[in-house]
């Protein structure tokens, strides 16, 4: 059968990164030009400031993420851009860019969900991966638990009720003085520390989760307590919030049977995570997948990944095509 290369567009937030995918499995290249470095002075992500930069760049990172695949526009079968969730000025960016693309070029454009791209990226680096399973979100924007049913039937089984899990760890990082973005910081600095301090953990009836409360509660004992140990605040947080995450997963995995789930995400990336959902994937006798860590950042070979699997489902996008800021998983 004849290859399928993907060229990937994602621009969501603020990462603007082109790739090209093979079969839906093999990265060629993904160039990721990360504008961390231009947020970081206002403590997060200014919606215009990133719009401006992915326009500024957009054109370059393609080019170079051709030149890496060492392939011209000739050899790709399809565009695939990620339409939502995000910031609606970034999102935008990249899906003119592609339209244009795909206008000049006459090649189909696909769209893809940033959410479900999170989940393909670990497709990438394990090619015996496939659905049925499970797959924990936990981003700087999402925290979901979802049933990946296929490769585009997805069922949401639970999710935050308030702030995502990245949102808490980078606020926790900006009280306790560690800059943005958080997530990498906490999880360092989180090693030199014993997680000896109570915090509350939340938990419904249901899948859902809630962080909110953990958020206020490490911001209320810092300002009680200005001296307090930062490490041993940055481990109790980690402590609790994996607690919260492997209590509905355990609920999940029994309710549903399954023997394999995955977790992606930017805050896949946390060390105390894997190693406690590796602890737990032993106990329960499950496998547990992870992407690479820079797949589980934004990127747009996710996006490509799962591209492939909505362009060999004959998902087509029209010239038409809009953002949409709020896009559902499954949508
Ligand atoms: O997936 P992502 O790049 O963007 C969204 O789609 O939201 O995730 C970014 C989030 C940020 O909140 C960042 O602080 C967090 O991922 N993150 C981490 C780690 N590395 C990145 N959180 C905890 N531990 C890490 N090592
Ligand atoms: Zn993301």
């Amino acid at each position: 059968m004849k290859d399928i290369l993907i060229l990937g567009i994602e621009s969501s937030c603020d990462e603007t990164s082109v790739s090209v995918v093979k079969n839906g499995r093999e990265v060629l290249s993904n160039v990721i030009n990360s504008q961390i470095k231009i947020h970081e002075e206002y403590g997060g992500v200014v919606p215009e400031i990133a719009s401006r930069c992915h326009t500024e760049v957009i054109n370059g990172v393609m080019k170079e993420a051709l030149k890496e695949a060492n392939v011209t526009l000739n050899d790709i079968d399809a565009i695939a851009v990620t339409q939502g969730p995000g910031l609606v000025g970034a999102l935008l960016v990249g899906v003119s860019y592609a339209k244009g693309l795909s206008f000049a070029t006459g090649l189909p454009l696909v769209a893809v969900n940033h959410i479900e791209g999170h989940i393909a990226g670990n497709y990438l680096t394990h090619k015996d991966l496939e659905p049925p399973f499970l797959c924990l979100i936990v981003s700087g924007g999402h925290t979901h638990l979802v049933n990946v049913k296929s490769y585009n039937e997805f069922e949401i089984l639970g999710k935050t009720r308030d702030d995502a899990i990245g949102e808490a760890f980078d606020k926790v990082a900006r009280v306790v003085g560690l800059g943005y973005p958080g997530g990498p910081k906490v999880d360092n600095l989180a090693k030199e520390g014993e997680a000896s301090i109570k915090l509350p953990v939340t938990h419904f009836e249901n899948l859902d989760f809630s962080f909110s409360g953990i958020k206020t509660a490490v911001i209320n004992l810092n300002h009680k307590d200005l001296s307090i140990n930062k490490a041993d605040l940055c481990a109790s947080f980690q402590k609790a919030v994996t607690e919260m995450l492997l209590t509905n997963t355990e609920k999940a995995v029994k309710e549903f049977g399954v023997n394999k789930i995955a977790i992606a995400g930017g805050v896949s990336r946390n060390s105390y995570i894997r190693k406690e959902f590796d602890k737990f994937a032993e106990k329960m006798n499950i496998k547990v997948y992870y992407p690479e860590p820079v797949l589980c950042t934004d990127n747009a070979a996710m996006i490509a990944a799962q591209g492939y699997y909505n362009y060999i489902n004959n998902e087509r996008a029209e010239l038409n095509l809009n953002a949409i800021p709020s896009l559902k998983i499954g949508e």
